[in-house]
């Protein structure tokens, strides 16, 4: 067996210690249906192999790691305008929180924090016909999986359960911080956020910010070498809400959780990785996955050093 899947299989058998701990995320009651105590991971090379173990093959809710689609769409529609609507800083705050915002003028601190990411989305809707469609083909072609789709169910909880997202979205449009009606925006938000993919379809699916842009599975760039390095560094920043610093210490590596419990890892020039576990810490991160990423980590500054 080739050592990359030895080592695949050897985070996935030490991660699982962490099975047990954490809670299945419930104020979307159709994610609250989860078992917690599933484990997948996968790793895609820049050379496009595929090194899975556990239930990589399994789709999940992707959550917030939409939000890293929504922004890569936004900047190529709108460039550095965008950044009028939403900031670059760590929140320091609860994904979902309200405080800020207010405090704020309306003006998110950064894209993947709740309230961001519907501004951001709120671009998208000025742009596309049907934003969370063509999200969602954007999602096959990266991943290279026609079968990607939206969960309706998931989508119908998070729209019956959209209180606190919805306060976001109408302060921001007290503020004349969105341009499209709140109903719309929020719509297209959810069913972004209502993505089914599995560990193997993120890990191939995100490669492209492994690989300074170039999407192998589209055999081209997708975007310029410097817009995959800002971003990576957005979610190096930003990408783990109000625990980034703590997870900046512990792997050193841009990486979006979402509360479905997975998180896409990027090791820049090497590869992309997914791992998925639904139980999460009270910031809203996988408990396992987090793990994994961090004895991930681990070894490959041992094997560099
Ligand atoms: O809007 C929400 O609350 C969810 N659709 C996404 C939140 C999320 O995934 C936060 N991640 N840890």
């Amino acid at each position: 067996m080739e050592a990359m899947q030895q080592w695949v299989e050897s985070l996935e058998r030490r991660a699982r210690s962490r099975l047990g701990i954490g809670r299945v995320a419930d104020y979307i009651p159709a994610l609250a249906e989860q078992d917690a105590n599933r484990f997948g991971i996968a790793i895609c090379t820049n050379q496009g192999k595929i090194y899975h173990a556990g239930e990589a093959q399994v789709p999940f809710s992707i959550q917030s790691i939409a939000k890293v689609l929504l922004l890569t769409l936004a900047l190529r529609v709108q460039g550095d305008a965008l950044w009028t609507r939403v900031g670059r800083n760590p929140s320091g705050m609860p994904f979902n929180s309200l405080t800020q915002l207010e405090a704020e003028g309306g003006k998110p601190r950064n894209p993947f924090i709740n309230a961001g990411a519907i501004a951001v989305t709120d671009r998208l809707v000025g742009a596309f016909a049907t934003p969370s469609k063509h999200l969602r083909d954007v999602a096959r072609r990266l991943s290279g999986n026609p079968a990607i789709h939206i969960d309706d169910a998931v989508q119908a909880s998070e729209w019956r359960h959209r209180a606190r997202n919805a306060a976001m979205a109408y302060l921001m449009k007290a503020f004349c911080h969105l341009d499209n009606e709140v109903d719309e925006v929020l719509t297209a938000y959810f069913a972004c956020c209502a993505l089914s993919m599995s560990c193997v379809d993120l890990a191939r699916a995100f490669n492209f910010l492994a690989a300074e842009g170039h999407a192998l599975s589209l055999g081209e760039r997708f975007i310029a070498p410097d817009l995959a390095r800002r971003i990576n560094s957005l979610l190096f920043t930003c990408g783990m809400y109000d625990a980034a610093g703590d997870f900046a210490y512990r792997a050193g590596l841009p990486a979006k959780s979402g509360v479905g419990g997975g998180i896409v890892a990027i090791v820049p020039g090497r590869f992309s990785v997914c791992a998925w576990s639904p139980a999460l810490d009270e910031r809203g991160n996988s408990v396992a996955a987090q793990y994994a990423l961090e004895l991930l980590a681990d070894d490959l500054g041992r094997w560099s050093g």
